[in-house]
């Protein structure tokens, strides 16, 4: 079954959660458009997640999902939120949110958790989730070590539940490769960053045309929290520092506010801008629905287009 079957949407296409971004009405944006839009609930409060949450609703009657993200000082008051409100689809980022599955099943909320370990994958599954969101390291934001290319086979291997390929997706012909390998769906969060309803500063936008392969890089490897952004020269003073271990709380807490001057004031060289290594092959800004049903449009060429190749390799039999 694919992941619109499961979850009552159009396309099997995930909006991945982008905190301070992806908020209600971007959500329902992509809800409208046929994927599954998701709240960000970031490091945001109850009342602020709530208020989203009352936006998302009012701007479509399709289903939306919340994401929690297991780092936020308000962890718990979001699961009690999503319990009462009764979001029908919660992801999470960053740690395990194995304590809380078994609140949000009783709730009737669907779990997928974005895991970027096959061990940690495994572990979750034995807490009862619904699928998983398999994330290279390829992606925007917080980071593990394996590729999509590798990890997603291999997800797809050792689990039961549905496995949905995230990281380094941005084309048609990636989602028909995904589902080759056994995917029921996948997640897109770059390629989303440069649509016309995304409300970041049009330098972060700019600047997604602008890369190329390899204009990004992953910072504070050492903090537990890996996190990959457009290489500018903020970024370059973070890998500096790492190199001489003089990552300290002032920069930490400064590497936070770096993400408002980034993705709202559009300060390119000071400003942090969370960037997938797909970017580079983005040159264009289009609406939310063109996105998704280009993707759509490009697998099923994608799949046709290879029928030459595979008859080839059946005569190789
Ligand atoms: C700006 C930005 C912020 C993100 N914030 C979150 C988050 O709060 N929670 C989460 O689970 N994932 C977060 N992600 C990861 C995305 O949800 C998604 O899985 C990822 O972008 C997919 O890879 P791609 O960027 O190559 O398409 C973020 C990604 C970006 C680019």
């Amino acid at each position: 079954m694919l992941l619109n079957e499961m979850l009552g949407i159009k396309y099997p296409i995930l909006q991945g959660a982008m905190s301070l971004i992806t908020d209600g009405k971007f959500a329902a944006t992509v809800s409208n458009a046929g994927g599954l839009g998701i709240i960000a609930s970031g490091e945001w409060d109850k009342n602020r997640v709530r208020e989203e949450i009352h936006i998302a609703r009012s701007l479509t009657d399709k289903p939306f999902g919340l994401n929690l993200y297991m780092m936020s000082p308000y962890v718990e008051d979001i699961v009690d939120l999503i319990i009462e409100e009764k979001i029908p689809v919660v992801t999470t980022g960053a740690h395990s949110p194995e304590k809380y599955i078994k609140r949000f099943k009783e709730a009737g909320c669907k779990v997928f958790p974005v895991v970027a370990s096959v061990t940690m994958a495994k572990r979750m599954e034995r807490f009862g989730i619904d699928g998983v969101i398999a994330e290279g390291m390829e992606s925007g934001g917080h980071v593990g070590e394996a590729t999509t290319m590798s990890l997603l086979p291999q997800m797809v291997k050792a689990l039961k539940v549905p496995v949905i390929a995230a990281g380094g997706i941005a084309s048609g012909s990636q989602m028909t490769a995904a589902l080759a390998m056994g995917a029921k769906g996948i997640q897109i969060g770059t390629i989303l960053l440069a649509s016309e309803e995304c409300n970041v500063h049009e330098n972060y936008k700019k600047a997604i045309l602008k890369a190329h392969d390899n204009d990004t890089t992953v910072i504070l490897k050492n903090t537990g929290a890996p996190v990959r952004v457009l290489k500018n020269r903020l970024a370059r003073k973070y890998l500096e520092m790492e190199k001489n271990n003089s990552i300290d709380e002032e920069v930490l807490k400064d590497s936070f506010d770096a993400l408002f001057r980034g993705i709202f004031q559009g300060d390119l060289e000071n400003g942090s801008m969370p960037l997938g290594q797909i970017a580079g092959l983005i040159d264009e800004i289009k609406p939310v629905k063109e996105i998704l049903n280009d993707i759509i449009r490009e697998s099923v060429l994608a799949y046709d287009s290879l029928s030459d190749n595979i008859n080839k390799l059946k005569e190789m039999k």
